[in-house]
């Protein structure tokens, strides 16, 4: 609230004309033409449970894919030295840039890899607003439906036999289907609007992280991934890190 007054304070003492360019300033700047070619107008209340949307949505599941990743790495040092050496060779010991990133596969690979066993968002709920026939089954309206993306992903049917280990390998080869086996931002229509935003924030702190420590597994951490909607370590992810090159 504070933030969209200090906005609407600058346009009352004439310091700019407009609310901005992001997605607030954005949201703001179409409140004040009231209405919309539809009809749809946007109000306060509404713009304040857009930002909560993106805060819930956006902050946490972000926050777990590093934690996850960052645990894996730390537990399986091969693939951590594999990760190093592809960053140090596209990166140049600098900060990655936009173009870089898509020649970053290996750690694309660990990301993917990270978010089929912990995927923060482990169930998909829908509610069916009217009969539906799908294929054997008939669905009646208001049924509530939950997909499960924890056990889709820890299917052995679509995995195979190594489908508990960390095998970053297997998304080498698009040997399963990516909408079907594959969702941790879900998919069709109503997929995550922020993966791109996501995966590319996730790819450029892990590649800083990883050209600067070398990093272990504390003694004292203990394995225990709980399900409060995301999944989240319950005793948090102690991690020991090493500065490269000091
Ligand atoms: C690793 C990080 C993320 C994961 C795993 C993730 C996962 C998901 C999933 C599974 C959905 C679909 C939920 C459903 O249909 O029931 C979703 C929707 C959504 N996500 Fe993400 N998300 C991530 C990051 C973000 C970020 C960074 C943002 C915003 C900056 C964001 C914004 C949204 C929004 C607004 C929706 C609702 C889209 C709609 O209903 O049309 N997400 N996300």
């Amino acid at each position: 609230m504070e933030i969209i007054q200090s906005r609407k304070d600058c346009i009352e003492i004439g310091r700019t004309s407009s609310y901005g360019n992001d997605l607030l300033g954005m949201l703001l700047n179409e409140m004040q033409k009231k209405k919309t070619g539809n009809g749809f107008s946007i109000n306060l209340q509404l713009i304040m449970d857009e930002c909560k949307t993106f805060f819930f949505a956006g902050h946490e599941t972000t926050a777990l894919l590093l934690t996850w990743t960052v645990m894996l790495l730390a537990s399986n040092p091969s693939w951590q030295d594999k990760v190093r050496a592809e960053v140090n060779q596209v990166c140049n010991a600098g900060s990655p840039s936009i173009d870089q990133l898509s020649k970053l596969s290996l750690l694309n690979m660990v990301i993917n890899e990270s978010l089929r066993l912990y995927p923060p968002a482990t169930v998909l709920p829908r509610m069916a607003f009217e009969d539906i026939k799908l294929g054997d089954l008939n669905i009646p309206k208001g049924l509530s439906i939950w997909m499960p993306v924890l056990a889709i992903h820890h299917s052995e049917e679509i995995w195979g036999k190594d489908v508990n280990v960390f095998n970053p390998d297997r998304f080498a080869s698009k040997s399963f289907a990516p909408g079907r086996h594959f969702i941790p931002f879900a998919a069709g229509p109503r997929n995550c609007i922020g993966q791109s935003f996501a995966l590319m924030e996730a790819k450029i702190i892990l590649a800083m992280l990883i050209s600067k420590f070398s990093f272990t597994i504390s003694d004292h951490y203990r394995h225990a991934p709980v399900i409060v909607l995301t999944i989240k370590p319950k005793y948090g992810v102690q991690i020991c890190l090493n500065p490269l090159n000091p």
